[in-house]
């Protein structure tokens, strides 16, 4: 029996360069992955791939990607055996989080060490990138920070850039589907203006520890349309700039928001400030940049 981290991730950068006839979207974006993690076991089993999951809310059927990535790889390699999967669920789903694609990240990882296929990162991260466009940086074992393009997939690691990010991140009850906030983004923001920040500010305010800076830098392309699904949103943005946060931003497509913090204290002081006055259903989660080579320690 194999146990796996599966991390989140948040993208503190996202910038829509356009449509691609393909009707995905180009953009450049900022990961970082997050010490918040689902928990993976896979056990072998004599064939068939079952997954069972703690979250009743969650499909576990053929399109969950768990499911999607073991099928791939025993299909691909005609694996005659199968195996069990369960999932431990704690990165909220639907949130721009990136929890199903850690999910299927942490499968092939898994599934290629049960089955000894023998493939390397690369191969699996480009198996990985046909299941999902935030797939490949979950494969990435030596860096906590990348930047993505194409889709999404094409990552650079950055393996020299080693700060810990405090983060408090809020989750509302609302679920916004990545496909409606893009459908929705091509309807209204298709005409793109040359943004305030870059990517490479974001770079050079974490090469420089430089909070204020990364504050100013932080960028995504897609929250006016998840304000637009999920308007509380402002709200909780406007909740942790008062409770002392230098900036905060949705998360991929959304819903949840992270605030910036500055050190562990300060994240837990921000965290209470907001957990005394807000509404009961928003779940917050105290994070941080996950630990380098950190992603398969269990
Ligand atoms: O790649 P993934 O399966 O995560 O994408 C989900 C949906 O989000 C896609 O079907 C597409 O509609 C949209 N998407 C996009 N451009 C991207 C990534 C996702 O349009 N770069």
């Amino acid at each position: 029996m194999l146990r796996l981290r599966a991390p989140a991730k948040l993208n503190l950068y996202l910038r829509v360069l356009g449509r691609r006839a393909d009707g995905y979207h180009e953009l450049e974006t900022f990961f970082e992955r997050l010490d918040l993690a689902d928990e993976l076991t896979l056990t072998p089993q004599a064939r068939g791939i079952d997954v069972t999951c703690d979250d009743p809310a969650l499909d576990c059927g053929p399109s969950n990607l768990i499911t999607k990535a073991a099928s791939l790889l025993q299909q691909t390699f005609q694996v005659t055996g199968g195996a069990a999967i369960h999932l431990t669920k704690r990165i909220p789903i639907a949130a721009g989080l990136g929890g199903g694609s850690s999910d299927a990240a942490a499968v092939l990882r898994g599934l290629n060490r049960l089955w000894r296929l023998g493939l390397s990162s690369e191969q699996l991260r480009e198996m990985g990138a046909g299941l999902g466009s935030d797939v490949p940086f979950f494969l990435f074992k030596e860096a906590v920070f990348a930047i993505g393009r194409g889709r999404g997939e094409r990552c650079e690691p950055l393996a020299g850039l080693t700060p810990t990010l405090w983060h408090v991140l809020v989750v509302p009850p609302e679920r916004l589907s990545t496909k409606e906030i893009y459908d929705g983004f091509d309807r209204r923001e298709r005409v793109l203006t040359a943004p305030a920040s870059s990517l490479s500010m974001c770079l050079h305010a974490l090469r420089n520890g430089s909070l204020s800076e990364l504050a100013k830098g932080l960028l995504n392309d897609l929250e006016p349309e998840a304000i637009r699904r999920c308007p509380v949103i402002t709200e909780i943005r406007t909740r942790l700039r008062t409770s002392g946060c230098p900036g905060a931003l949705v998360s991929g497509s959304g819903s949840a928001v992270f605030g910036l913090c500055e050190d562990a204290e300060h994240a837990r002081r921000v965290a209470a400030t907001l957990s005394s006055s807000a509404p009961a259903e928003w779940r917050l989660h105290l994070v941080r940049t996950d630990s380098e080579g950190d992603d398969d320690a269990l």
